[in-house]
């Protein structure tokens, strides 16, 4: 084994990363510091530090990376209207290039060598954490313990915990916990009876969103504007970033909008099912649609919407920080210029749906489409020959095929 330094490691203060802690003092004997970010998971974060103190962590950081999670990486997935297999609002994958932006950071900040995850061996965070720090610091080694020890299973790591006296957590029924992965954008539940697609997801999964059976049978009518692409404020109100997204997932939540049960196809080769919860991001996906439905050229709205299933590959995959994807940002980037103006939105029952739209910088007119009388010329003959040339060559298939 090489001889590692100094470690940095991504730190929950929840089991997995408290043994990880515990196992890398103890398998490289030297000093351990801990990166906490605050991501709006809703968690508390101080007893992670509490918890890092007890196991001797002397550098402690807890960051606030709210703010810089919801501009520097959801805004700009969104302005893309990106979704993974035609569903998935990338959650969790869009988390995790940032977390390694930091931890390759405080790396260099501390003279560390090597930054350690809690990631497991089957799963997509760990290529996404890694590929990350590949991209920003290839002299960076990246530890996976999950990938080096012999624990095995989830059963065995709680026996690891024990033996350690580490406090082996429960959810609220005193059963084991999913695996949940939370932030600003969504909740992301995995594992346990989830893993048999054929069995319904059990009510206790969902976390903030209501089911939209119970949700209000009043509709809740909201606006949310945007400038050059980006969300700005909610219902006339200019709000940061991350306050835009808290605010639209405590609308969103109430009233059931954004839950999916989807199975997935992971990067690593398996299928793999989850519940994800993106009440906010649901809505504003929604929203951003209908401010390019009248905004965006035709030709750059559908040029838009064939590399978007790319670009959230890429996203999915953990090339945030890759050539490809960055080129890909600065074309979807450059159609963001006069996505600006106010859409309203109603939430009823699980749905957010585009009630009206208005733009300073709109390409619709009302006075060219309507079907009344208009003073804009348009000469209904053109439409003849635009048809007849473009039925030429259909009109040859259709002769040769002998219809
Ligand atoms: N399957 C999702 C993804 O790959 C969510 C993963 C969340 N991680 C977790 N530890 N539950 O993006």
């Amino acid at each position: 084994m090489t001889k590692i330094e100094k470690i940095v490691l991504s730190y929950s203060g929840g089991l997995d990363t408290s043994i990880i802690l515990k196992w890398l003092q103890e398998t490289y004997g030297c000093e351990v510091v801990t990166f906490t970010a605050d991501l709006g998971q809703g968690e508390e974060l101080e007893p992670a530090r509490a918890k890092a103190e007890m196991s001797g962590v002397k550098d402690i950081r807890i960051v606030d990376l709210r703010e810089e999670f919801v501009s520097d990486f959801v805004f700009p997935m969104l302005r893309a209207n990106a979704l993974y297999e035609g569903q998935y609002l990338l959650g969790s994958s869009i988390a995790r290039p940032l977390i390694a932006k930091h931890l390759v950071g405080i790396a260099r900040e501390v003279g560390a060598d090597a930054v350690a995850h809690g990631a497991t061996g089957k799963c997509n965070d760990q290529i996404r954490f890694e590929l990350a720090v590949n991209a920003l610091d290839p002299s960076i080694k990246v530890i996976a313990p999950w990938r080096q020890w012999n624990i095995r299973s989830r059963l065995q790591l709680s026996e690891y915990a024990e033996k350690h006296r580490i406090p082996v957590p429960s959810d609220k029924r005193g059963e084991a916990p999913f695996s949940i992965d939370a932030n600003l954008l969504h909740t992301s539940t995995e594992g346990k009876s989830l893993e048999n697609p054929a069995e319904v997801a059990p009510d206790h999964v969902y976390q903030r969103t209501v089911d939209p059976v119970d949700a209000p049978d009043t509709p809740e009518i909201i606006t949310v504007g945007f400038e050059r692409g980006d969300p700005v404020s909610v219902n006339g109100k200019a709000m940061t970033p991350a306050a835009l997204l808290t605010e639209l997932n405590g609308l969103g939540g109430r009233h059931g909008v954004g839950r999916l049960d989807l199975v997935e196809n992971r990067f690593i080769g398996m299928k793999s099912r989850g519940i994800y919860e993106t009440p906010g991001g649901t809505i504003l996906l929604a929203a951003h649609r209908g401010i390019e439905s009248i905004t965006l050229d035709r030709a750059a709205a559908h040029l838009k919407d064939e590399i978007m299933p790319r670009y959230a590959e890429l996203i999915y995959n953990g090339f945030w920080f890759a050539p490809e994807r960055e080129m890909l940002q600065a074309l979807i980037d450059h159609s963001q210029a006069f996505v600006s103006g106010e859409v309203t939105l109603r939430l009823y029952k699980g749905s957010a749906s585009v009630i009206s739209r208005a733009s300073p910088c709109s390409l619709y007119s009302a006075d060219l489409v309507t079907f009344e009388e208009s003073t804009i010329a348009f000469d209904h003959h053109d439409a003849e020959g635009f048809i007849r040339l473009n039925g030429l060559r259909l009109r040859s298939w259709a002769a040769r095929n002998g219809r």
